[in-house]
């Protein structure tokens, strides 16, 4: 199969397209067909080594891994013997190292995809999403009526945050810059601040959760 491959930590001009052994299905595993994948912070962090924390879990002088992506959607190709919740067929998506690949054996963490939803929005969700869905529902305790304030509501997370909190029923205030304050609207913020224009620390209103994706003000 095709993969994305990199044996050092290096630039996005020095990834490498090459042919490697396509992965086998595990007994508890699911062979994906890789029909989509995403691209996040996370693989920047692994591709090029940085910040050097990052390597505590990707490898310290080289990459553990010479494949990488994380997010990914596709087909169930192949199902180990112990796995039931799946069959060939099943259209999934999910997370795991090597998803900028033709095929991802995964253990645990696939899902079934709606009908509903493509490959390619799919592969969009997973570790971003995640990220927004733990920090606001399980972290904040966000409940339904509450005041919630995401900063940094535009990018990878923040998107995801805005529509959570709107789902578990929070009013959402979202803090981006100017050119993203329509978005910030169109997918149901209740109140935008851009940051360029105002501080929203010095705001008069009170919010029961603050998400601070963008880390930009001290807590
Ligand atoms: N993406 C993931 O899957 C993931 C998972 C776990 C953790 N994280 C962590 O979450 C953080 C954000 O990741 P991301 O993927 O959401 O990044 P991103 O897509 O680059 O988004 C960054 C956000 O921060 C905002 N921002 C930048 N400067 C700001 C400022 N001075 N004040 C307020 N907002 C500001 C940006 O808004 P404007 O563009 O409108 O300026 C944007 O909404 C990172 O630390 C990342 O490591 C990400």
């Amino acid at each position: 199969m095709r993969a994305a491959v990199r044996k050092k930590y290096c630039t996005p001009d020095d990834l490498e397209l090459q042919e490697i052994e396509k992965p086998d299905v595990t007994d508890d595993g699911v062979l994906v067909r890789v029909r989509a994948a995403s691209v996040n912070r996370a693989d920047w962090y692994g591709m090029t080594g940085t910040p050097y924390f990052a390597r505590t879990m990707t490898g310290v002088l080289t990459p553990k891994s010479e494949l990488f992506g994380t997010d990914f959607a596709g087909t169930v190709e192949a199902v180990g013997k112990d796995v039931r919740d799946f069959r060939p067929g099943d259209e999934v998506f999910g997370a795991r190292t090597g998803a900028f690949a033709e095929y991802v054996n995964v253990c645990d963490a696939v899902v079934p995809k709606p009908a509903n939803v493509s490959f390619e929005e799919a592969a969009a969700l997973s570790v971003a999403a995640l990220t927004a869905l733990q920090g606001l529902r399980d972290k904040g305790q966000l409940q339904p009526g509450q005041k919630v304030l995401v900063n940094g509501a535009s990018g990878g997370v923040g998107t995801f945050a805005v529509q959570i909190g709107k789902a578990l029923g929070a009013e959402v205030t979202a803090v981006c810059r100017t050119r993203n304050v329509e978005q910030a609207r169109s997918i149901g913020s209740d109140h935008v601040v851009d940051y360029t224009r105002e501080d929203f620390t010095r705001r008069d209103e009170r919010y029961d959760v603050l998400f601070d994706v963008a880390g930009s003000r001290s807590w």
